[in-house]
């Protein structure tokens, strides 16, 4: 448009009348006294620089500089890494995933954090990160909390036993199953403990099969339950099913919070496995009453009603357990993830009694499924440390408070933003789910544009791809795709 200039060509041309040729305002770590500085200059040789501002909102000098508080320059490439930084990131490169590393690289993620504590994480030159991934969910109690670590050390420093199976009983892993059976809802009275939580979900497959002498795995769209074959085979998702068919043969999937199709698909079933809220799938709660009729089609249908609280158990939804939410007793119920506290791993497979006792009630297949590691009494001593602490100090009512809070604030911050759809969730699961066709970022960018060159939008129509200009003129939202 005419008489507007962007700020690159707008900076070259006052320092070119000012006689000046050097790199002044641009680049990725400039301050702001320099973007002021040029506005100076503009403003001698008769320009108007226009205030910074973002998607059609004003931004404030102040916002700017808290910003910039949280900026980090980025690292020069050229200066060697520090200590442990070059050498891990070397071999996570050469003997971990290269495609990772190149995507962490990308994106300035290759760090190594030599500290955890908490929420927080810090590189070895001191830097501290907050963690918002929070190891894939193993970290309800943070890095480190210091009763389970506390616990550990005396473990060892007593020289307790880990690995004693077939010649004893083991202490800890037995007193862990007790506390789980009270805690858990429908108080299951028995437990078979592993290491991961695609490993808690076999398990529950193969109680279910072996209990019913049925075959059939029901399980819902769009599901995340693990990456062995077995739980992949009741994972809902194609991509992470593409690579490594066949899968398990009689397996069904239904819509999840679908009860019609449920009900047609369970009759025979040895089993329907479902998560109280989808997590990997994007934080999708299933509608209200659904758990509790699936439930009920299971009792009729005599099939296993298995509930993955991998991601949902251990306080995370702002209960122990999200069946608590909804007075759920299922007959199998599998946790991991931050059972240990994000110290050791460890899973625990909770069952009905009847049930075990139909699949394994026997002295020749008591022994049927098993595993070396799984009931190690070093993991179950971090599992009894982390039931006490999440008890003790509260946590699930403190991610209801929490959570509450962080979607409120999520959503008035997001409120300018067409292209976010939603922002939902139950305790400390959030998702904020971003528009899939883009149409309303259509807006947003109209909004972006705008405040980067001031005018109306006919003066800018000359920039914009034809169909989002023709979206612009017919007053309507299309998906942005060129
Ligand atoms: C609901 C659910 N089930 C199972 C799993 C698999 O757990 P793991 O990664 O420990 O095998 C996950 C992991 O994200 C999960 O969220």
């Amino acid at each position: 448009p005419t008489q507007q200039l962007n700020g690159c060509l707008g900076d070259t041309m006052v320092l070119a009348l000012e006689g000046r040729a050097e790199s002044f305002s641009l680049g990725r770590e400039l301050p702001l006294e320099r973007v002021r500085t040029i506005g100076r200059i503009a403003a001698r040789h008769g320009f108007t620089p226009v205030p910074l501002a973002s998607f059609g909102r004003p931004v404030a000098d102040e916002e700017v500089l808290r910003l910039a508080r949280h900026h980090h320059p980025a690292r020069s490439s050229a200066a060697p890494a520090p200590g442990v930084t070059g050498p891990t990131r070397r071999r996570f490169r050469e003997r971990i995933n290269p495609p990772m590393a190149r995507l962490f690289g990308a994106h300035g993620l290759d760090r190594v954090f030599t500290r955890g504590s908490g929420c927080t994480l810090t590189t070895e030159d001191g830097t501290d990160y907050l963690d918002f991934v929070a190891g894939y969910g193993c970290l309800n109690l943070g890095h480190n909390h210091p009763a389970v670590t506390e616990r550990l050390r005396d473990f060892l420093d007593r020289g307790s036993p880990t690995f004693v199976q077939y010649v004893s009983m083991p202490e800890q892993a037995a007193e862990l199953a007790e506390r789980l059976g009270d805690l858990a809802p429908g108080r299951p009275e028995r437990v078979f403990f592993s290491n991961s939580g695609t490993e808690a979900v076999e398990a529950a497959l193969k109680v279910a099969r072996a209990a019913t002498g049925r075959t059939r795995l029901v399980h819902t769209g769009n599901s995340y339950h693990g990456k062995t074959l077995g739980a992949l085979s009741v994972t809902g998702r194609a991509r992470h099913r593409e690579a490594f068919g066949p899968l398990l043969p009689d397996t069904v999937e239904v819509p999840f919070g679908d009860l019609d199709a449920l009900a047609a698909a369970v009759d025979g079933a040895a089993a329907f496995i479902v998560e109280p809220v989808q997590g990997e799938g994007g934080v999708v709660l299933p509608p209200a009453g659904y758990l509790k009729a699936a439930r009920e089609l299971c009792r009729r249908a005599g099939a296993a009603f298995v509930l993955d609280e991998i991601q949902t158990g251990l306080g995370r939804t702002g209960r122990l357990f999200a069946a608590e939410h909804d007075g759920l007793d299922p007959d199998v119920l599998c946790v991991a993830k931050s059972l240990s506290g994000g110290l050791v791993p460890i899973a625990a497979t909770l069952c009905r009694g009847d049930l075990w006792d139909a699949a394994y009630g026997s002295t020749d297949r008591a022994l049927l499924h098993s595993s070396t590691f799984g009931g190690g009494n070093f993991a179950a001593a971090a599992g009894l440390a982390t039931l006490d602490v999440l008890t003790s100090e509260g946590l699930p009512e403190h991610a209801r408070k929490v959570g509450e809070h962080l979607r409120g604030a999520l959503r008035a911050a997001c409120a300018p933003y067409g292209f976010v759809k939603d922002v939902r969730g139950i305790g400390l699961m959030t998702a904020i789910e971003f528009d899939g066709d883009f149409s309303g970022a259509v807006s947003s960018l109209t909004d972006e544009l705008l405040t980067r060159v001031p005018g109306d939008l006919h003066a800018l129509a000359d920039w914009l791809p034809d169909d989002l200009r023709a979206a612009l003129a017919l007053g309507e939202s299309v998906p942005l795709v060129a």
